[in-house]
Protein backbone atom coordinates (compact mmCIF):
# COMPACT_ATOMS: atom_id res chain seq x y z
CA UNK A 1 0.00 0.00 0.00
CA UNK A 2 1.48 3.20 -1.21
CA UNK A 3 1.39 5.82 1.50
CA UNK A 4 -1.12 7.95 0.64
CA UNK A 5 -4.05 5.23 0.09
CA UNK A 6 -6.56 5.24 2.19
CA UNK A 7 -7.49 1.53 3.63
CA UNK A 8 -11.30 1.08 4.32
CA UNK A 9 -12.49 -2.31 6.04
CA UNK A 10 -16.25 -3.15 5.54
CA UNK A 11 -18.07 -5.31 8.47
CA UNK A 12 -21.37 -6.62 7.21
CA UNK A 13 -21.88 -7.18 3.68
CA UNK A 14 -25.78 -7.41 3.58
CA UNK A 15 -28.28 -4.92 1.62
CA UNK A 16 -26.94 -1.85 2.74
CA UNK A 17 -23.12 -2.73 3.44
CA UNK A 18 -22.82 -4.43 -0.02
CA UNK A 19 -23.89 -0.77 -1.54
CA UNK A 20 -21.55 0.66 0.73
CA UNK A 21 -18.77 -1.48 -0.42
CA UNK A 22 -19.48 -1.07 -4.67
CA UNK A 23 -19.30 2.78 -3.51
CA UNK A 24 -15.87 2.76 -1.91
CA UNK A 25 -14.75 0.29 -4.58
CA UNK A 26 -16.05 3.36 -7.23
CA UNK A 27 -13.06 5.70 -5.03
CA UNK A 28 -10.73 3.03 -5.97
CA UNK A 29 -9.12 5.72 -8.29
CA UNK A 30 -8.98 8.07 -5.55
CA UNK A 31 -6.63 6.24 -3.26
CA UNK A 32 -9.16 3.80 -1.26
CA UNK A 33 -8.54 -0.02 -0.66
CA UNK A 34 -11.12 -2.20 0.52
CA UNK A 35 -11.32 -5.04 3.03
CA UNK A 36 -14.54 -6.78 3.41
CA UNK A 37 -15.44 -9.41 6.17
CA UNK A 38 -18.92 -10.50 7.43
CA UNK A 39 -20.19 -12.94 9.92
CA UNK A 40 -21.19 -15.44 7.09
CA UNK A 41 -17.79 -15.54 5.41
CA UNK A 42 -18.81 -17.04 1.91
CA UNK A 43 -20.84 -14.07 1.49
CA UNK A 44 -18.07 -11.52 2.34
CA UNK A 45 -15.76 -13.65 0.20
CA UNK A 46 -18.11 -13.45 -2.83
CA UNK A 47 -18.68 -9.82 -3.03
CA UNK A 48 -15.12 -9.80 -2.53
CA UNK A 49 -14.07 -11.78 -5.58
CA UNK A 50 -16.91 -9.62 -7.48
CA UNK A 51 -15.00 -6.74 -6.93
CA UNK A 52 -11.84 -7.43 -6.86
CA UNK A 53 -10.74 -6.33 -3.09
CA UNK A 54 -9.41 -8.56 -0.29
CA UNK A 55 -11.66 -10.27 2.34
CA UNK A 56 -10.82 -11.35 6.27
CA UNK A 57 -12.29 -14.26 7.57
CA UNK A 58 -13.97 -12.15 10.00
CA UNK A 59 -14.33 -8.91 11.71
CA UNK A 60 -11.51 -9.71 14.44
CA UNK A 61 -9.30 -10.74 11.62
CA UNK A 62 -10.50 -7.32 9.89
CA UNK A 63 -9.44 -5.03 13.05
CA UNK A 64 -6.38 -7.12 13.09
CA UNK A 65 -5.33 -5.25 9.27
CA UNK A 66 -5.54 -1.79 10.85
CA UNK A 67 -7.49 -0.29 8.22
CA UNK A 68 -7.40 3.28 8.19
CA UNK A 69 -11.20 3.20 8.76
CA UNK A 70 -14.09 0.80 9.45
CA UNK A 71 -17.21 0.69 7.96
CA UNK A 72 -19.98 -0.71 10.22
CA UNK A 73 -22.94 -2.08 8.01
CA UNK A 74 -24.26 -5.47 10.51
CA UNK A 75 -27.22 -5.59 12.34
CA UNK A 76 -28.74 -3.04 14.54
CA UNK A 77 -28.01 -5.44 17.73
CA UNK A 78 -24.14 -5.38 16.75
CA UNK A 79 -23.22 -1.72 16.14
CA UNK A 80 -22.45 -0.97 20.08
CA UNK A 81 -20.10 -3.40 20.30
CA UNK A 82 -18.31 -3.06 17.53
CA UNK A 83 -18.45 0.91 17.50
CA UNK A 84 -16.69 0.12 20.95
CA UNK A 85 -14.01 -2.28 19.14
CA UNK A 86 -13.18 0.73 16.34
CA UNK A 87 -12.96 3.87 19.72
CA UNK A 88 -10.66 1.54 21.64
CA UNK A 89 -8.39 0.72 19.01
CA UNK A 90 -8.47 4.54 17.59
CA UNK A 91 -9.66 3.99 13.87
CA UNK A 92 -12.68 6.16 13.13
CA UNK A 93 -15.77 4.56 12.17
CA UNK A 94 -18.94 5.13 9.92
CA UNK A 95 -21.52 2.93 11.25
CA UNK A 96 -25.17 2.65 10.33
CA UNK A 97 -27.81 4.05 11.99
CA UNK A 98 -28.83 3.42 15.05
CA UNK A 99 -25.95 3.63 17.47
CA UNK A 100 -27.74 0.97 19.50
CA UNK A 101 -30.56 -0.86 20.17
CA UNK A 102 -32.09 1.60 22.29
CA UNK A 103 -31.12 5.02 23.50
CA UNK A 104 -29.83 3.37 26.73
CA UNK A 105 -27.87 0.85 25.44
CA UNK A 106 -25.97 3.89 23.20
CA UNK A 107 -25.15 5.72 26.54
CA UNK A 108 -22.64 3.79 27.20
CA UNK A 109 -21.10 4.23 23.64
CA UNK A 110 -21.38 7.61 24.04
CA UNK A 111 -19.03 7.21 27.16
CA UNK A 112 -16.50 5.65 25.47
CA UNK A 113 -16.85 8.03 22.30
CA UNK A 114 -16.14 10.77 24.96
CA UNK A 115 -13.29 9.18 26.89
CA UNK A 116 -11.12 8.13 23.55
CA UNK A 117 -12.37 11.12 21.94
CA UNK A 118 -13.02 8.89 19.12
CA UNK A 119 -14.49 9.64 15.27
CA UNK A 120 -17.38 8.12 14.64
CA UNK A 121 -20.08 9.10 11.86
CA UNK A 122 -23.75 7.75 11.75
CA UNK A 123 -25.55 6.81 8.35
CA UNK A 124 -27.96 9.69 8.50
CA UNK A 125 -27.32 9.70 4.75
CA UNK A 126 -30.05 12.57 4.31
CA UNK A 127 -27.75 14.93 5.51
CA UNK A 128 -25.30 14.49 2.54
CA UNK A 129 -28.43 14.78 0.17
CA UNK A 130 -28.46 17.23 -2.37
CA UNK A 131 -31.93 18.30 -2.13
CA UNK A 132 -31.92 18.53 1.90
CA UNK A 133 -28.16 20.85 1.88
CA UNK A 134 -29.95 23.06 -0.50
CA UNK A 135 -33.30 23.26 1.62
CA UNK A 136 -30.85 23.90 4.56
CA UNK A 137 -29.31 26.11 2.84
CA UNK A 138 -32.31 28.17 1.93
CA UNK A 139 -34.26 28.07 5.19
CA UNK A 140 -30.23 29.39 7.49
CA UNK A 141 -29.92 32.13 4.47
CA UNK A 142 -33.35 33.85 5.59
CA UNK A 143 -34.98 33.03 1.62
CA UNK A 144 -38.42 31.05 3.21
CA UNK A 145 -38.68 33.86 5.65
CA UNK A 146 -40.08 31.90 9.19
CA UNK A 147 -41.52 28.34 8.67
CA UNK A 148 -45.29 28.23 9.39
CA UNK A 149 -45.22 24.55 8.10
CA UNK A 150 -43.85 21.65 7.88
CA UNK A 151 -44.24 18.32 6.08
CA UNK A 152 -42.00 15.61 6.01
CA UNK A 153 -42.84 11.87 4.74
CA UNK A 154 -40.79 8.54 4.43
CA UNK A 155 -42.89 6.23 2.54
CA UNK A 156 -41.54 2.76 1.63
CA UNK A 157 -43.36 0.80 -1.19
CA UNK A 158 -43.54 -2.46 0.65
CA UNK A 159 -43.01 -3.79 4.30
CA UNK A 160 -39.63 -5.08 4.84
CA UNK A 161 -40.00 -8.76 6.13
CA UNK A 162 -41.74 -9.09 9.34
CA UNK A 163 -38.49 -10.54 11.01
CA UNK A 164 -36.46 -7.61 10.52
CA UNK A 165 -39.04 -5.61 11.61
CA UNK A 166 -39.76 -7.50 14.96
CA UNK A 167 -36.16 -6.25 15.54
CA UNK A 168 -36.05 -2.83 14.31
CA UNK A 169 -37.39 -0.88 17.20
CA UNK A 170 -41.07 -0.31 15.61
CA UNK A 171 -41.36 2.66 12.26
CA UNK A 172 -40.32 5.67 14.13
CA UNK A 173 -36.82 4.25 15.35
CA UNK A 174 -36.68 2.49 12.11
CA UNK A 175 -38.30 5.06 9.63
CA UNK A 176 -39.46 8.61 11.17
CA UNK A 177 -35.99 8.91 12.94
CA UNK A 178 -34.15 9.91 9.58
CA UNK A 179 -36.80 12.86 9.55
CA UNK A 180 -36.49 13.82 13.00
CA UNK A 181 -32.68 13.38 12.42
CA UNK A 182 -32.83 15.44 9.21
CA UNK A 183 -35.10 18.43 10.63
CA UNK A 184 -33.39 19.26 13.47
CA UNK A 185 -30.29 19.33 11.37
CA UNK A 186 -31.55 21.43 9.19
CA UNK A 187 -33.51 24.19 11.46
CA UNK A 188 -30.49 24.02 14.20
CA UNK A 189 -33.27 23.34 16.47
CA UNK A 190 -34.53 20.61 18.71
CA UNK A 191 -37.74 18.80 18.35
CA UNK A 192 -39.06 19.08 22.22
CA UNK A 193 -42.50 17.22 22.05
CA UNK A 194 -44.25 15.30 19.96
CA UNK A 195 -47.93 13.43 19.60
CA UNK A 196 -48.22 10.03 17.16
CA UNK A 197 -50.82 8.13 16.24
CA UNK A 198 -50.48 4.80 14.01
CA UNK A 199 -52.82 2.51 12.27
CA UNK A 200 -52.03 -0.75 10.97
CA UNK A 201 -53.93 -1.49 7.58
CA UNK A 202 -51.43 -3.74 5.65
CA UNK A 203 -50.59 -7.32 6.94
CA UNK A 204 -52.05 -8.36 10.32
CA UNK A 205 -48.34 -10.09 11.38
CA UNK A 206 -46.51 -6.54 11.68
CA UNK A 207 -49.19 -5.95 14.48
CA UNK A 208 -48.79 -9.05 15.74
CA UNK A 209 -44.63 -8.03 16.11
CA UNK A 210 -45.60 -4.79 18.20
CA UNK A 211 -45.23 -2.57 15.31
CA UNK A 212 -47.52 -0.36 13.14
CA UNK A 213 -47.93 -0.27 9.22
CA UNK A 214 -48.17 3.62 9.75
CA UNK A 215 -47.84 6.78 11.86
CA UNK A 216 -47.97 10.56 11.75
CA UNK A 217 -45.92 12.89 14.45
CA UNK A 218 -46.85 16.06 15.46
CA UNK A 219 -43.50 17.66 15.93
CA UNK A 220 -43.09 20.75 18.01
CA UNK A 221 -39.85 22.76 18.10
CA UNK A 222 -37.98 25.05 21.06
CA UNK A 223 -39.63 27.77 19.05
CA UNK A 224 -43.48 26.48 18.73
CA UNK A 225 -42.54 25.39 15.08
CA UNK A 226 -44.84 22.63 14.31
CA UNK A 227 -43.71 19.66 11.88
CA UNK A 228 -46.27 16.57 10.59
CA UNK A 229 -43.80 13.69 9.88
CA UNK A 230 -45.49 10.70 8.71
CA UNK A 231 -44.33 7.32 7.28
CA UNK A 232 -45.44 3.89 6.19
CA UNK A 233 -44.77 0.67 4.89
CA UNK A 234 -47.40 0.50 2.04
CA UNK A 235 -46.85 3.23 -0.51
CA UNK A 236 -48.03 1.43 -3.62
CA UNK A 237 -47.23 4.11 -5.90
CA UNK A 238 -43.57 3.60 -4.78
CA UNK A 239 -40.48 5.07 -2.45
CA UNK A 240 -41.67 8.33 -1.49
CA UNK A 241 -39.11 10.72 0.64
CA UNK A 242 -40.18 14.25 0.89
CA UNK A 243 -39.96 17.78 2.93
CA UNK A 244 -42.69 20.44 2.28
CA UNK A 245 -41.02 23.94 3.74
CA UNK A 246 -43.74 26.23 3.82
CA UNK A 247 -42.43 29.98 4.76
CA UNK A 248 -43.48 33.37 4.78
CA UNK A 249 -41.04 34.07 2.57
CA UNK A 250 -41.09 30.83 -0.18
CA UNK A 251 -42.15 27.41 -0.27
CA UNK A 252 -39.83 24.52 -1.29
CA UNK A 253 -40.00 21.15 -1.41
CA UNK A 254 -37.17 18.20 -1.04
CA UNK A 255 -37.68 14.88 -3.33
CA UNK A 256 -40.60 16.77 -5.85
CA UNK A 257 -37.82 14.86 -9.10
CA UNK A 258 -39.06 13.66 -12.05
CA UNK A 259 -38.92 10.22 -10.37
CA UNK A 260 -41.40 11.28 -7.47
CA UNK A 261 -44.19 8.23 -6.78
CA UNK A 262 -47.23 9.98 -7.20
CA UNK A 263 -49.55 12.26 -9.54
CA UNK A 264 -51.62 15.34 -10.05
CA UNK A 265 -55.14 14.80 -10.26
CA UNK A 266 -55.25 18.07 -12.24
CA UNK A 267 -55.62 16.94 -15.94
CA UNK A 268 -53.31 18.73 -17.68
CA UNK A 269 -50.92 17.87 -15.95
CA UNK A 270 -47.98 15.96 -17.10
CA UNK A 271 -45.92 15.55 -13.99
CA UNK A 272 -43.74 13.64 -12.78
CA UNK A 273 -42.34 12.13 -16.19
CA UNK A 274 -40.17 9.55 -14.89
CA UNK A 275 -40.42 5.92 -13.87
CA UNK A 276 -41.09 6.45 -9.96
CA UNK A 277 -38.57 5.52 -7.53
CA UNK A 278 -39.13 2.06 -5.72
CA UNK A 279 -36.59 1.58 -3.53
CA UNK A 280 -34.33 4.07 -0.54
CA UNK A 281 -31.73 2.57 -2.87
CA UNK A 282 -32.77 4.38 -5.71
CA UNK A 283 -33.92 7.72 -4.15
CA UNK A 284 -30.74 8.35 -2.34
CA UNK A 285 -28.24 6.52 -4.62
CA UNK A 286 -26.33 9.54 -4.91
CA UNK A 287 -26.40 10.74 -1.26
CA UNK A 288 -25.24 6.70 -0.29
CA UNK A 289 -22.42 7.72 -2.64
CA UNK A 290 -21.56 11.29 -0.87
CA UNK A 291 -22.07 9.41 2.49
CA UNK A 292 -19.04 7.06 1.49
CA UNK A 293 -16.78 9.98 -0.10
CA UNK A 294 -17.21 12.23 3.18
CA UNK A 295 -16.36 9.30 4.99
CA UNK A 296 -13.13 8.65 3.39
CA UNK A 297 -12.64 12.77 3.93
CA UNK A 298 -13.04 12.07 7.30
CA UNK A 299 -11.16 9.87 7.83
CA UNK A 300 -8.07 11.61 6.02
CA UNK A 301 -9.01 14.32 8.33
CA UNK A 302 -10.48 16.78 5.29
CA UNK A 303 -14.11 16.92 6.48
CA UNK A 304 -15.91 17.77 9.39
CA UNK A 305 -18.04 14.68 10.77
CA UNK A 306 -21.02 15.25 9.18
CA UNK A 307 -23.19 13.10 11.41
CA UNK A 308 -21.79 12.35 15.41
CA UNK A 309 -23.37 10.02 17.50
CA UNK A 310 -24.13 12.17 20.21
CA UNK A 311 -26.49 13.73 16.90
CA UNK A 312 -27.82 10.38 16.08
CA UNK A 313 -28.88 9.61 19.35
CA UNK A 314 -30.23 13.12 20.15
CA UNK A 315 -33.01 12.17 17.36
CA UNK A 316 -33.34 8.34 18.61
CA UNK A 317 -34.56 10.08 21.61
CA UNK A 318 -37.33 11.67 19.45
CA UNK A 319 -38.13 8.55 18.11
CA UNK A 320 -38.51 7.13 21.48
CA UNK A 321 -40.50 10.19 22.58
CA UNK A 322 -42.96 8.86 19.59
CA UNK A 323 -42.86 5.62 20.51
CA UNK A 324 -44.25 6.06 23.62
CA UNK A 325 -46.80 8.97 22.71
CA UNK A 326 -47.80 6.15 20.16
CA UNK A 327 -47.93 3.50 23.57
CA UNK A 328 -49.61 5.89 25.67
CA UNK A 329 -52.08 8.13 23.30
CA UNK A 330 -51.04 11.40 24.61
CA UNK A 331 -47.96 13.78 23.43
CA UNK A 332 -44.88 13.41 25.14
CA UNK A 333 -41.95 15.68 26.42
CA UNK A 334 -38.28 14.17 24.33
CA UNK A 335 -36.33 13.28 27.40
CA UNK A 336 -32.64 14.36 27.10
N1 LIG B 1 -29.34 4.49 6.37
C1 LIG B 1 -30.26 3.78 5.75
O1 LIG B 1 -30.96 4.29 4.88
C2 LIG B 1 -30.42 2.34 6.08
C3 LIG B 1 -31.15 1.51 5.21
C4 LIG B 1 -31.22 0.15 5.50
C5 LIG B 1 -30.60 -0.36 6.63
N2 LIG B 1 -29.93 0.47 7.46
C6 LIG B 1 -29.25 -0.06 8.66
O2 LIG B 1 -28.18 -0.88 8.22
C7 LIG B 1 -27.97 -1.96 9.12
C8 LIG B 1 -27.86 -3.25 8.31
O3 LIG B 1 -29.10 -3.49 7.66
P1 LIG B 1 -29.21 -4.49 6.44
O4 LIG B 1 -30.61 -4.41 5.97
O5 LIG B 1 -28.10 -4.28 5.46
O6 LIG B 1 -28.98 -5.91 7.18
P2 LIG B 1 -28.68 -7.32 6.53
O7 LIG B 1 -29.26 -8.31 7.49
O8 LIG B 1 -29.09 -7.36 5.10
O9 LIG B 1 -27.08 -7.43 6.55
C9 LIG B 1 -26.32 -7.51 7.72
C10 LIG B 1 -25.03 -8.28 7.39
O10 LIG B 1 -24.16 -8.21 8.53
C11 LIG B 1 -23.62 -9.50 8.81
N3 LIG B 1 -23.29 -9.51 10.25
C12 LIG B 1 -24.15 -9.49 11.29
N4 LIG B 1 -23.47 -9.45 12.46
C13 LIG B 1 -22.15 -9.44 12.15
C14 LIG B 1 -20.95 -9.36 12.91
N5 LIG B 1 -20.99 -9.28 14.24
N6 LIG B 1 -19.77 -9.37 12.25
C15 LIG B 1 -19.72 -9.43 10.91
N7 LIG B 1 -20.85 -9.50 10.12
C16 LIG B 1 -22.03 -9.49 10.74
C17 LIG B 1 -24.71 -10.46 8.39
O11 LIG B 1 -24.19 -11.75 8.13
C18 LIG B 1 -25.27 -9.76 7.14
O12 LIG B 1 -24.56 -10.14 5.97
C19 LIG B 1 -29.13 -1.92 10.11
O13 LIG B 1 -28.67 -1.41 11.33
C20 LIG B 1 -30.14 -0.96 9.49
O14 LIG B 1 -30.83 -0.18 10.48
C21 LIG B 1 -29.81 1.79 7.19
Amino acid sequence: MSAARTTIGLIGVGRIGTMHAKNLQALRAEGVDLVLADAHRPRAEQLAAELGVRAAPGAEELFGTVPDGVVIAVGTSHHAPLIRRAAESGIPAFCEKPVAQSTEASLPVLQTLQETGAVVQIGHQRRLDAGYLEARRAFRSGELGWLHTIRAITCDMFPPPVEFLAGSGGLFRDCSVHDFDVLQWLTGQQIVEVYARGSNNGDPAIGKVGDVDSATTLATFEDGTLASVSATRYNGAGHDVRLELHGSEDTLQVGLDGSYAGRSAELEVGFPLGTHHQTFHERFASAYREEMRAFVQLVRGELENPCTAFEAVDASRVADAAQLSLETGVPQPVRR
